[in-house]
């Protein structure tokens, strides 16, 4: 598939609405973690642009790490979704830290869930969640979501780390992707 701009239907959160919106949430985590280290923890590839950006607006001392993940199993009929195995591990251990794990999106929650629970067992000092969006229209598990910037509607999105088939990523505002230029069936896929 080609990046076309027909694609995008039309843009939800403007670069100047999102940065602004990572600004707020930043202050809120700089005053919760205020005097103390913050671990942050992306989850590849999706919450990297996310996660350098609310990095940067932070004004305590962070750290940072990466894992990816794999999932099998969507939302298609016949698949059992919310399988998810950890394809790179983090480096460094997050024994006695206070945690952050930083997404993209929190959706159906599997993939959330998961991560908190296998991360929850490294015996973290405090565990929290930061999502960029949240679509809680479509929650299957329920996750504590300590902090995000926008809700969203029931609508496949990319831009700001979101991708339909790895483009889109390197938008700097987020965009409701065409679903007739795309197919609906190919985004059901893709969540
Ligand atoms: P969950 O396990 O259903 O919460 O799925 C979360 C993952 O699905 C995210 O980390 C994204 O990689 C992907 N995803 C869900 N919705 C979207 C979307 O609207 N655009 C792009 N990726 C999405
Ligand atoms: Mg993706």
């Amino acid at each position: 598939m080609k990046a076309a701009p027909e694609n995008l239907e039309r843009v939800l959160f403007t670069a100047e609405q999102v940065a602004a919106r990572i600004a707020e949430v930043a202050a809120e985590i700089s005053a919760k973690y205020e005097g103390r280290d913050l671990k942050l923890i992306g989850v590849l590839k999706g919450s990297v642009f996310f996660l350098t950006a609310l990095a940067r607006a932070l004004t305590i001392p962070v750290k940072i790490d990466f894992l990816a993940i794999s999932s099998f199993g969507g939302n298609s009929p016949g698949q059992t979704a919310g399988m998810v195995r950890i394809a790179k591990d983090l480096d460094d251990p997050i024994h006695d830290e206070d945690v952050l794990l930083v997404e993209d999106i929190v959706d159906t929650g599997f993939t959330t869930r998961y991560l908190l629970q296998t991360l929850a067992g490294r015996g973290p000092r405090s565990l929290g969640i930061c999502t960029l969006l949240d679509r809680s229209i479509r929650r299957i598990v329920q996750v504590p979501v300590d902090f995000r910037c926008f809700e969203i509607p029931d609508r496949f999105v990319v831009g700001c780390g979101l991708d339909f088939e790895q483009l889109y990523r390197n938008l700097d505002y987020i965009a409701v992707l065409n679903p007739e230029a795309l197919g609906p069936d190919k985004i059901e896929d893709k969540r």
